[in-house]
Order: structure tokens, then C-alpha cells, then sequence
């Protein structure tokens, strides 16, 4: 069976700061607030006029280039967003054609929500061990922004996500930098505690229209409580299963990368898997909660931090939506 490793791996973040500050002009919001209950500080929100697949686009061509071929080389793409440029079909293909790759190649998005970076490894490295692909392109990478209530309404939720995305290129190796094991979850009685329910066939016969809009169900609605329980479970939960499936333990770690929701959630993580917050990567002051964007752009930021190098064992957890929940770990 081949291994698979991350040959190029790239981030993008739309320029424009949003700080708590900016969001207490509309939502009837505090920066104390929003930095007590949530850690963060400010997050990106694109300009208007740009998409998804415009603002990941950048981190796409450079995982490419890093990982030393041409986009037409790519054998699949693959997007994990909740915030597609269109509702059908998928962004792959768009960026498939964003990208200039005239080849008739695989590309396909998931809906695996904030879980979605590391369903892709999953899928990714399943077809890089069967030898049916050679330079996959996953994409991890949502506009919240788009999606939310910026009314005093929308507060309990609005304040949380931000805008960013990353890509990453997996090639085989035979080297001993590769993915050691990927771990995916679902628990379906979760999905009501975190969803946008339009545009959507429950809606029958319309996916949408304006009786929807106005009661607002195209809008993210979250129990906020259920969800913060269940993600204080899942993800060490889901790490404890990586590290045994691996023989490893806590301490053969270098770096925790969480997904970022939430500061209090990335704090009682570490608790529970009994590690310093050094330990875990933490940069939702900076972006808030980016969705499927959270994973690939905290590794490029502590890869670039120095916070892990090669040969370090790293590790990856996630959960969100679905509910649905992650874990993997590489040998970088
Ligand atoms: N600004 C000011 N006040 C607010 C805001 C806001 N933005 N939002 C809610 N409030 C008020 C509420 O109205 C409520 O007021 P009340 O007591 O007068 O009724 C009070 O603050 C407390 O609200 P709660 O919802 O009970 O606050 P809680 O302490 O549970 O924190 C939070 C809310 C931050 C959402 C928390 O539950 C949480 O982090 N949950 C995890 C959710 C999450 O991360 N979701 C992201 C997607 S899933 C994922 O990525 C894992």
C-alpha cells in the first residue's frame, strides 16, 4: 500500500480585518463579549463581488507550485466548503477550470462542515494508498460571511466565524513524512443542533424563497451549549483513537492543530488530553471560526511559526456540523 504525504500546503485570508470592535456597530455585541465566551479578536471578511473559489484560489496555485508540479498534473480535486460560489455544481469544478487544467480530471466538493479538512485527507489518502491517484488537490475553505445574520439577531452567531481557506496537494512517498492515519465520525442526532436549512429540498416545492427568508431559516442556527459539550468530548475522543490506532501517546506529540471554534474549547481540549496550551496551536484571535478553512490555515501558520518541522509527530481534530468529527496524524 503506498503512503501519502503533504507535498504543498497553502493558505488564503481575505485582507479585510473585521475586528469585535467593527462588529459592535451592528450586532449589539461587546469585544468583551465576544473575547471572553469565544477568544477571538478579529477575523477576515472578503470585499463584495469575491467567492469562495476566487478567495482560495491563490492558496491553491501555491500548494501547487510547492508541491513541484503543474496544475495540469492533478489527477483529482477535491472541496470541503458549506459555502460553495454556487449551490450546484460543487467549487471543483470551478477551480478545475479557475486553475486552467484543460484535462477531464475527478473534482467533487463534501459537506462535512468544520470536520470537512480532515474527511479530505481521509478520502485523499485513501486514494493515494490505492495507487488510483498521484497529485490530489483538497481544498478546505468557506465564506461565512455570507451566511450570516449581521443584525443584533444574529449575534449569538455572527460574531463567531470569519472568511479563509487552504489547500493542500497530496502525492505518494516512501519517504517517512506521511499521513500515519486519518479517523472519521458522524452522530447524526447532532444535526438539528447546528444547521442552515435553505436552500433546501425540505422545503418542497420551493428550495427557497422570500416566505423562507423572512423566517429565516437560510440563516446558521446553533445550540450553542449542546454543540460546545459534545466537541469537548469528540475531539479528544477522537484523538485518543489516532494515538492508540498508532501506538503513540500524548507526550510523542509536537503539536495538537484543532479546529478553531472557540478558544474555551481548544482550552478544555488540552485539559482533558492533559497538555499545555503550548501544545495546542491556537489563532482564532486572528480569524474566528473560518469552517472548513481552520485546519489547513493553522498548519500553514505554525509550520511557518516553527512551531513543528519534520519528523515531528503532529496531530489533527476537528468537529462541527452533523454533528460530524475528525482525527488524523501525520509524520511531517
Ligand atoms: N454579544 C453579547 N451578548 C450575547 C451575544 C453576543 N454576540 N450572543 C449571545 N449573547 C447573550 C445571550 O443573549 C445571553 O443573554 P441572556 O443571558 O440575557 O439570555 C447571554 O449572552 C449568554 O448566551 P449563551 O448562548 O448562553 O452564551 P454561552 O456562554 O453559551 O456562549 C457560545 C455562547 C460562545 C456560542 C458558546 O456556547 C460556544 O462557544 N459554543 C460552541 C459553538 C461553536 O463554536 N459553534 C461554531 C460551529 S461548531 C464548531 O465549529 C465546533
Amino acid at each position: 500500500m503506498n503512503k501519502a504525504k503533504i507535498a504543498g500546503l497553502a493558505y488564503s485570508v481575505p485582507d479585510r480585518v473585521v475586528t469585535n470592535h467593527d462588529l459592535e456597530t451592528m450586532m449589539d455585541t461587546t469585544d468583551e463579549w465576544i473575547q471572553t465566551r469565544s477568544g477571538i479578536k478579529e477575523r477576515r471578511w472578503v470585499e463584495e463581488g469575491m467567492s469562495n473559489s476566487g478567495m482560495v484560489l491563490p492558496a491553491c496555485k501555491k500548494a501547487i507550485k510547492d508541491a513541484g508540479i503543474e496544475p495540469e498534473d492533478l489527477d483529482a480535486i477535491i472541496v470541503g466548503t458549506v459555502s460553495s460560489d454556487y449551490n450546484f455544481p460543487g467549487m471543483a469544478p470551478m477551480l478545475q477550470q479557475q486553475l486552467g487544467i484543460k484535462t477531464n480530471i475527478s473534482a467533487f466538493d463534501i459537506s462535512a462542515a468544520c470536520s470537512a479538512f480532515i474527511y479530505l485527507l481521509e478520502i485523499g489518502n485513501q486514494f493515494i494508498q490505492t495507487g488510483k491517484y498521484k497529485n490530489i488537490l483538497l481544498v478546505g475553505s468557506d465564506v461565512m460571511s455570507c451566511l450570516l445574520d449581521k443584525s443584533p439577531a444574529g449575534r449569538a452567531t455572527g460574531v463567531l466565524f470569519g472568511d479563509g481557506g487552504g489547500a493542500a496537494v497530496l502525492q505518494p512517498t516512501e519517504g517517512e513524512s506521511y499521513i500515519l492515519s486519518t479517523h472519521t465520525y458522524a452522530d447524526g442526532s447532532g444535526v438539528e443542533m447546528l444547521k442552515a436549512e435553505a436552500p433546501g429540498s425540505i422545503f418542497y416545492p420551493n428550495r427557497i424563497d422570500s416566505d423562507i427568508v423572512a423566517k429565516g431559516h437560510h440563516l446558521p442556527f446553533q445550540n450553542g451549549r449542546e454543540v460546545f459539550k459534545n466537541a469537548v468530548v469528540r475531539m479528544p475522543e477522537s484523538i485518543n483513537v489516532a494515538l492508540k490506532h498508532n501506538n503513540l501517546s500524548i507526550e510523542d506529540v509536537s503539536l495538537v492543530i484543532a479546529h478553531q471554534a472557540n478558544y474555551r474549547i481548544l482550552k478544555t481540549v488540552a485539559k482533558r488530553m492533559d497538555i499545555s496550551m503550548d501544545k495546542m496551536y491556537v489563532n482564532i484571535h486572528k480569524y474566528g471560526n473560518t469552517t472548513a478553512g481552520t485546519i489547513p490555515i493553522a498548519m500553514c501558520e505554525a509550520l511557518a511559526e516553527g512551531k513543528f518541522k519534520k519528523g515531528d509527530i503532529i496531530v489533527l481534530t476537528a468537529f462541527g456540523a452533523g454533528y460530524t468529527w475528525a482525527s488524523s496524524i501525520i509524520r511531517w
